[in-house]
């Protein structure tokens, strides 16, 4: 887990190899989904990054399995449109596409065209990726995970040779409440191993996300802090301001709440709140994640707000209320907005609350987690026109700004003791020169050679869905929704959650 693309293109000109990231083993990367928009958008661009940067072996290829009628020819012509359109939308940095790399790739690009549920898809696969090594992607809605992987299994394309590694990456949504990601982890697990099953949280391809282990645990003036004696609370913003887009259908059955807390908002409670495993070895960090998460206590209905964002305006432009976008129920309770109270019940945290709180629409987009210290003692101030203290923040950045700032007080030049508070800033940008990156590049790469440090396990997935799961039960019908106005800070209520222990959320917009 590092930036392997960028540190491939500093090796470049550094004076050793030394530390360069190998190159993946040869293989087929076989998407199922692969006629479809996340592997136009992302999942390609992706490769082609890791082709630029020389990461790909020339015995790599991919073999895109769907349902629409398409040649291999038409299939590369959409392909090369797709990545056209990603690096034309890098800005300032846009090349051309490189030539060299698509002619590279182009012939590595292969089709099949095949129902997900039919044997004879399989044996098409089976002809192309013969005994080599094969990731299988699923770029599929969550129902054919475990068909796809049942087929897989029956066609003995997922058995392993002595010297080639067969590997199933699955996309999210992993289930849709406790039950039912048991249960699938458990209809996987009769045709694959944990070792070859790689579970995906795009947010742990965010080199900000990682970053937030970096930072804790290779410095030494953090961890001393981070603690109960010390911090005052959490506050974890996952705010967007798009609203349900085209996915209405999907939403409508899924809301904030399972869209984005048990994944996404756990990833990044768990790297704030984790112990320090012993090695960055997957099954250590693994470990810890899991243990913090399963230390969350459980929630009580005063601990959650739900919200649905009504008709407002968003930069600048009018959009409507979520009722009123099409394909919805203009009834409908889903929730576009939630916020949460989580207690971690264990030494190191007891009585410091995490305040999450994620949702659509909202004043801006911004994905921050806040750490809020404990005050100074005042005493020393009493007799100064200083009357109280500010707390010391610290807010990592994880998206759209990426960097760390530190808020603190300082003297304002004066004859009086008068303090202000200052904010000193890294900026993410200043310092590397970053790679291109959709986000899955280390993801892929980190597959391709058998690195799980950044997928979740089992046990880690079940964790996640268990510290909502109250809230799934408690049902729609029963729990609050409190509309909030498009482009707002969210509803009243999520105010009101705070302020009850005396504090404030830090402002989105
Ligand atoms: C996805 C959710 O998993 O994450 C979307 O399904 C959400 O609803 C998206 O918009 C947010 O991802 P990011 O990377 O834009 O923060």
């Amino acid at each position: 887990m590092e930036n392997i693309i960028a540190s491939a293109v500093s090796q470049v000109g550094d004076s050793g190899t030394e530390n360069a990231p190998r190159r993946c083993p040869p293989g087929s990367f076989v998407i199922f989904g692969g006629g479809g928009d996340l592997t136009h958008r992302l999942l390609l661009p992706a490769i082609y990054n890791l082709a630029c940067a020389g990461l790909l072996d020339d015995g790599f290829s991919v073999v895109a399995v769907d349902r629409a009628d398409l040649t291999d020819a038409q299939l590369r012509q959409s392909m090369y449109v797709a990545l056209e359109n990603f690096v034309a939308r890098r800005g300032a940095e846009a090349v051309a596409l490189r030539a060299d790399i698509w002619d590279w790739l182009a012939p590595r690009i292969r089709y099949v065209r095949g129902d997900f549920e039919i044997g004879q898809t399989y044996q098409d696969i089976s002809t192309i990726v013969g005994d080599r090594n094969c990731i299988f992607y699923l770029a599929v809605a969550a129902l054919f995970f475990g068909p796809i992987v049942d087929r897989l299994g029956e066609a003995g394309l997922v058995r392993e040779g002595r010297n080639a590694f067969r590997r199933v990456i699955v996309e999210k949504p992993f289930g849709h409440d406790l039950p039912s990601a048991i249960a699938l982890n458990t209809r996987l697990l009769d045709t694959l191993t944990e070792q070859q099953i790689y579970r995906i949280d795009h947010y742990l391809g965010k080199e900000t996300v990682q970053n937030i282990l970096a930072l804790r645990f290779s410095n030494g003036f953090f961890e001393p802090l981070w603690n109960r004696q010390n911090i005052d609370h959490v506050q974890i913003t996952a705010a967007e301001t798009v609203g349900v887009e085209q996915r209405a259908r999907f939403y409508e059955g899924t809301g904030a709440v399972r869209d984005m807390v048990p994944n996404h908002v756990m990833q990044l409670l768990a790297m704030t709140a984790m112990e320090a495993p012993i090695s960055f070895d997957a099954d250590a960090v693994r470990n810890e994640k899991t243990k913090v998460l399963d230390a969350i206590h459980t929630l009580s209905p005063d601990d959650v707000v739900r919200g649905q964002y009504a008709a407002g305006t968003v930069g600048g432009t009018e959009v409507p209320g979520y009722r009123q976008e099409p394909g919805v129920d203009p009834h409908s309770l889903t929730e576009t907005y939630v916020a949460m109270k989580f207690q971690i019940d264990n030494w190191r945290w007891a009585g410091v609350p995490f305040y999450v709180r994620t949702g659509k629409r909202l004043a801006a987009r911004k994905t921050e987690i806040a750490i809020h210290f404990k005050s100074a003692p005042y005493a020393l101030f009493r007799d100064t026109p200083v009357d109280r203290l500010a707390p010391n923040i610290m807010v990592m950045h994880i998206q759209p700004t990426e960097g760390v700032t530190m808020q603190f007080s300082a003297k304002i030049p004066g004859p009086a003791v008068r303090l202000g508070g200052v904010r000193m800033k890294f900026d993410y940008a200043e310092w590397f020169s970053e790679g291109p990156s959709t986000g899955y590049e280390t993801l892929i790469y980190d597959c391709m050679i058998g690195d799980a440090t950044l997928f979740q396990r089992a046990d880690n997935i079940e964790a996640g869905w268990r510290a909502v799961q109250p809230v799934l039960d408690w049902g729609q019908d029963s729990q609050t929704l409190a509309l909030y106005t498009a482009g707002s800070e969210g509803p009243k209520a999520a105010d009101a959650l705070l302020a009850r222990d005396h504090r404030h959320w830090l402002k989105i917009g």
